[in-house]
């Protein structure tokens, strides 16, 4: 089956060109071909820009054990209404991914449930070195070097020396200092507001946590990722990355900040917490610097019900996957960055850090996951609206500019202008770590 997009302006990895895209299958086979190429199909795309498949390399997708709040179909399809094409979904499921068995099983469940491509990462613990050291068809290591949702904690300095010794996987963290997160939350009292979260999960606990990954990293030459940096101060941190360190922001800690405690409450408590507006512009300016590279979601619902919950009951984390890509958009017309960006942020610079075969890029030889945009559109976000299973969104209300409107994956239309093909299916995300990662090849 051959499919020729064309009238679209496209993100390719060499700039923004006007061209028509061949695809083949489930792959780009070449970008304008001769006028005389046989075609089963044209989609003509005037107006519109055409940019590779979101890639999103944190979300929480709650399957197995957690599928009140979410499951792999309901994830996937908000996924395929966002422009999110991939997804690397993390190990504080019930259970947990600490074993190779277990991510086998995830992998199973996905081939049968979700839209869009998946890859899941293996969970750290204390004494699962052995796993991680043999563990295939994985992105890489999750190290909750502080806890957030789920049990899931490795905060012992000889348990975190043999993961970084003993393994060769990159390894990403949650970093935010257990000692530090502990004391802060004694000092007031295990806190009552929804602002004593960014309290308790203070700065200072943050950069604690990411010195101390950093130091194991260099120490030990081992590829790491910064999960959802949300301060100022961490990325200072990150200047110094010697071929070794990325880091990554998410839509809440860039646009979000304890101002909208008082409006929004628990919807925007998540881990790391949100911190100031001051951290917001440093946040994007570092990205614009790069020394941030990814931006990605960590998607994390939780039901209206437990986020009604007063502080602090009410758990931690916020759903995102179909609403981050136009929150990027919107935010070109508000001049903070440019669509190459926001491709380079979402869609090559995850590919590349975690080595995914075939992903991130309009090329030829690349998967066909691709997203077509349109730029002008605008659109206000419902609650009642949302594909997510928790269905709401902190951005209720909130009118953007700029919508994916038709999405690809692995050649085929998942979604088409509010219609979601559920009988598609994503594939099995490939990762070949000989590549070396982001500073190798993006
Ligand atoms: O706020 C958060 N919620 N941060 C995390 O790191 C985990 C997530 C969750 O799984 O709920």
């Amino acid at each position: 089956m051959r499919t020729l997009i064309q009238g679209a302006t496209c993100v390719l990895p060499t700039g923004i060109v006007h061209t028509s895209v061949l695809i083949e299958d489930s792959k780009i086979l070449d970008l304008a071909p001769p006028a005389s190429a046989q075609v089963d199909q044209v989609v003509q795309a005037d107006g519109m820009y055409l940019i590779p498949g979101v890639v999103d390399d944190q979300v929480h997708f709650r399957e197995p054990g957690l599928t009140h709040k979410e499951d792999l179909h309901t994830a996937s399809r908000a996924c395929a209404k966002g422009g999110v094409t991939s997804f690397l979904e993390m190990p504080n499921t019930n259970p947990t991914t600490i074993t190779c068995d277990r991510l086998a099983e995830k992998l199973q469940l996905a081939a049968g449930k979700s839209l869009v491509n998946y890859g899941f990462y293996i969970g750290a613990t204390p004494s699962n070195v052995a796993e991680l050291a043999r563990a295939k068809r994985t992105p890489g290591i999750k190290i909750f070097i502080g806890s957030s949702t789920g049990d899931l904690l490795v905060d012992d300095q000889a348990a975190l020396e043999r993961i970084f010794a003993e393994t060769s996987l990159p390894i990403c963290a949650h970093c935010e200092d257990e000692t530090t997160v502990r004391a802060n939350r004694d000092a007031i009292n295990g806190g009552s507001t929804f602002a004593d979260h960014s309290r308790i999960r203070d700065e200072r606990a943050a950069v604690i946590a990411v010195k101390r990954a950093l130091d194991l990293a260099f120490r030990h030459n081992h590829r790491f990722h910064v999960l959802h940096v949300s301060t100022a101060a961490e990325t200072e941190l990150l200047r110094d990355h010697r071929g070794l360190i990325t880091g990554e922001a998410c839509p809440h800690h860039l646009l979000f900040n304890v101002d909208d405690y008082a409006r929004l409450g628990s919807l925007v408590q998540m881990n790391p917490s949100i911190k100031t507006a001051a951290d917001n512009v440093a946040l994007w300016n570092a990205l614009r610097e790069g020394l941030l590279q990814v931006v990605a979601t960590d998607h994390a619902p939780h039901t209206m019900e437990e986020k009604r919950q007063p502080y602090p009951k009410s758990p931690s984390g916020l759903p995102a996957v179909e609403n981050s890509l136009a929150l990027m958009l919107d935010s070109i017309h508000q001049g903070r960055c440019t669509l190459e960006q926001v491709v380079h942020w979402m869609c090559d610079a995850p590919a590349r850090v975690w080595d995914m075969v075939g992903k991130g890029r309009i090329a030829p030889g690349y998967d066909a996951d691709l997203v077509l945009v349109d730029l002008n559109l605008e659109q206000t976000i419902r609650n009642d609206e949302q594909e997510t299973k928790c269905r709401w969104s902190p951005w209720d209300g909130v009118t953007l500019k700029g919508w994916p409107v038709r999405t690809w994956v692995l050649g085929q239309t998942v979604y088409d202008h509010g219609k979601i093909d559920d009988t598609i299916r994503g594939g099995e995300i490939q990762f070949d770590h000989d590549l070396g990662g982001y500073w190798k090849t993006a």
